[in-house]
């Protein structure tokens, strides 16, 4: 058998298609007939739909309908709560009421013939409110902070406790007790939201930006009160998500709506500016970390609380503070979970939900310790390693954290870093180096696939899945031509249908090891399928053979130990007719997922060059090492991190959505004021991965890479920004004022 696929750096499947512009997105699939519909969007903060002059806009050219709360039909809204959605609190119901909850909220959505006849009718329409006064600031003291009543993971814990963290923090010798901040950031991918609804009689079809494409499926079968199989969703390529596709917002009911009431397809088209208002944020969080430490810098007690923002509907969590409890070895640790509860749309989980945040706390708070004690940060985390996860008193299946240290400082050249804050430069800019530790946990849900292996020697292999951009399509390919033996140009994968076999969520990094796994057994499914009938046919070979002496050769079923070429999956299937087809599906053991604490580890390290009269921030030269098992494709993999690494050069330096805290009307939902990283600002971003192997995670040894890549790179530069500047930011994104002043 040829040397392994999984590892080799494949060239992306869907490149061409991608680069020629032939891959079509959800607004690409225009429907014969179709129409167009916008939203109109509420101007106030909270308050009451008092009237829409809809009349007067219906007489304007094109239009087909004006949809408000008073003629959209009620729709059945049975009840839907998917592991993404938020486990306390009720989805939003668009237009069923006159309720406005927050600024932006969906109140109305004009049909027209041409998108510029919808868009003036929708800018012309007259929508008179009652408002009241909304509380959008979580600082705010009538922000009501409550304990959230439920997980929406598992793994979101409100509070956590083992020893005495609170006394243990208190007698220690050396303390750090600060208070950190981080903007609400939006998602902000490429492509907006985008659904394009067509109905055949009482059934569906979405075109429709998704992550989750069999979730998207469910739910509006359970908004029009429809069974699961009258609703399919069709999504082959998505153009950017982060986390905002994961949920299914409320344009997918209204074009859905709109499409039944004008009787024809509808497309609808978020706008920039609207993708600010209810397709879920990065929530606004505040945490206060406690360390307490012995001079040599063992810690002694660690205090974790944190704070995020949701809405009055929804209660949202994720992860802020989960790090904290298996990070570092500490016999008192306390963690705390509040949500502050807004008139604000429900924020989302946004590329390393939770942890991005929390580890920006921690690994600030550990750099600061790192100070005071007069050690090198690197050397602080060692002394600091646990030998087993000690919140959960469970070994790690893999942890390769000082690895990952050791590999990326030499890259990095650590070494050359003077430890006093302000003592390197060049030229006149202030130099500063930083590093922080990276972590995500190795998630794997149910997922299934199927393979179909034709006549023409090409083997078809199916899963509901999305490729939000990772490689999805690619890395599927290769694990399917490694379990069968074909070169991967003989593999077709596809994805982007709920029809497909179902697969959880495009998140949550678990892609590749869910949908991965259930991809390895649909090909061994289908081998043994093919061997069957190799043996039950007359003119085989290999007729009555016993299976147990037949092994697969690339593609090729023989005698075990026998020279011959054998059969190709082409001959069986020749011989025999219809295709062989099979189906695999694969989950966790949940015996080895109770035995183990599984998570992946990196070190990202930062260089930053600054101005120390105007005060601008320039990240030089980033490198992150990292553990995460198997590394499918290091082309895909290099790529997962770059972008991650951008995402945290945006976090720590760049996004942040402004509210005007009298209504809650984001300020700056454009993209000339909600600034990102462009080309100007990415530097030298490197990626390495230590040799790590995990036999615990699933069959293919993949630990997933999505959300790490961001996870531990704001810290990493927020530590680089005090040590060029001897100035300790604790607010996200730091600004150049921030670095300034004294
Ligand atoms: Mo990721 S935030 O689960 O798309």
């Amino acid at each position: 058998m040829s040397a392994s696929l999984i590892g080799r750096p494949l060239a992306r499947v869907d490149g061409r298609a991608k680069v020629t512009g032939t891959a079509r997105y959800a607004a690409d699939f225009n429907q014969p007939g179709q129409l167009y519909a916008v939203i109109v969007s509420a101007t106030v903060g909270l308050g009451r739909v008092m009237d829409v002059a809809a009349a007067e806009v219906e007489r304007m050219p094109g239009i087909a309908a004006v949809i408000t709360h008073r003629n959209a039909p009620k729709l059945p809204y049975l009840p839907h709560r998917a592991v993404i959605d938020p486990a306390v609190g009720e989805r939003l119901h668009v237009l069923q009421e006159d309720n406005v909850r927050f600024y932006g909220q969906p109140v109305a959505i004009v049909v027209a013939d041409t998108l510029d006849h919808a868009e003036r009718a929708a800018t012309a329409l007259r929508v008179t409110y009652e408002t009241r006064q909304p509380l959008v600031d979580p600082a705010d003291r009538r922000a009501e902070k409550i304990v959230p009543e439920a997980a929406t993971r598992a793994r979101a814990l409100a509070d956590r406790s083992r020893g005495d963290a609170d006394g243990a923090v208190a007698q220690a010798p050396v303390r750090i007790d600060e208070t950190y901040d981080i903007a609400r950031e939006n998602h902000n991918p490429m492509e907006p939201h985008a659904t394009i609804a067509a109905w055949n009689g009482d059934r569906l079809t979405l075109w429709s930006k998704s992550q989750y494409l069999v979730n998207e499926q469910a739910e509006i079968a359970a908004v029009f009160g429809l069974p699961a199989e009258n609703v399919e969703v069709i999504c082959p390529f998505i153009g950017g998500a982060f986390g905002t596709s994961l949920r299914t917002w409320p344009h997918v009911t209204l074009a859905a709506l709109a499409a039944r009431h004008v009787a024809r397809p509808v497309k609808l088209v978020l706008t920039r500016k609207q993708m600010f208002f209810t397709t879920g944020h990065r929530p606004r969080t505040r945490q206060r970390v406690a360390l307490g430490a012995t001079p040599e810098g063992r810690l002694t007690g660690v205090i974790h609380e944190g704070m995020g923002e949701t809405s009055r509907y929804e209660q949202f969590m994720e992860a802020l503070t989960n790090v904290t409890d298996y990070l570092y070895s500490c016999p008192n640790v306390r963690t705390q979970y509040r949500l502050a509860q807004l008139d604000t749309s429900t924020p989302n989980h946004m590329r390393g939900p939770g942890d991005a945040s929390g580890i920006f706390a921690l690994e600030s708070a550990m750099d600061e310790l790192s100070y005071k004690l007069g050690i090198d940060p690197i050397e602080l985390r060692r002394r600091n390693e646990p030998q087993i996860d000690e919140a959960e008193n469970k070994p790690f299946s893999s942890r390769s954290l000082m690895q990952c240290y050791e590999l990326g400082s030499e890259r990095f050249g650590w070494a050359r870093r003077t430890p006093k804050p302000r003592s390197m430069r060049d030229g006149r800019l202030l130099i500063g180096m930083g590093a922080a530790t990276a972590t995500y946990p190795a998630f794997h849900a149910p997922a299934s696939a199927r393979v179909r292996l034709l006549a023409d020697g090409l083997a078809e292999v199916e899963a509901a899945a999305s490729d939000m951009g990772p490689g999805t399509y690619t890395s599927m390919t290769q694990v399917a031509a490694e379990f069968l033996g074909l070169p991967p140009e003989q593999v077709r994968f596809r994805l982007g249908r709920s029809a497909y076999p179902q697969t959880p969520s495009h998140g949550g990094s678990w892609t590749m090891a869910s949908v991965g796994s259930a991809i390895r057994a649909a090909c061994l499914e289908a081998q043994a399928q093919a061997a069957r009938r190799a043996v039950a046919d007359t003119r085989s070979p290999l007729f009555e053979a016993s299976v147990g002496n037949l092994e697969w050769s690339a593609g090729h079923l023989r005698r075990r130990g026998e020279a011959s070429t054998g059969l190709s999956y082409q001959d069986i299937v020749a011989r025999t007719g219809a295709p062989v087809e099979a189906e695999g599906s694969a989950q966790r053991d949940p015996e080895v997922a109770e035995r183990y604490s599984m998570h992946s580890f990196g070190a990202v390290f930062a260089e930053v060059a600054i101005d120390p009269d105007v005060g601008t921030i320039r990240v030089r030269h980033i490198v992150g090492a990292y553990g995460i098992g198997r590394v499918v494709n290091p082309l895909l993999a290099r790529s997962q991190c770059t972008g991650g690494m951008i995402g945290g050069i945006g976090m720590a330096l760049m996004e942040r959505t402004v509210l005007d805290l009298r209504d809650g009307r984001p300020v700056n939902a454009h993209m000339a004021d909600y600034l990102m990283p462009v080309n100007l600002d990415i530097p030298k971003l490197e990626a390495l991965f230590v040799d790590e192997v995990d036999p615990h995670v699933n069959p293919l040894g993949v630990k997933g890479l999505g959300e790490i890549a961001l996870v531990g790179t704001a810290p990493a530069i927020a530590n680089a920004v005090f040590h060029a500047t001897g100035k300790r930011v604790r607010s996200l994104p730091i600004h150049i004022e921030d670095v300034l002043t004294a």
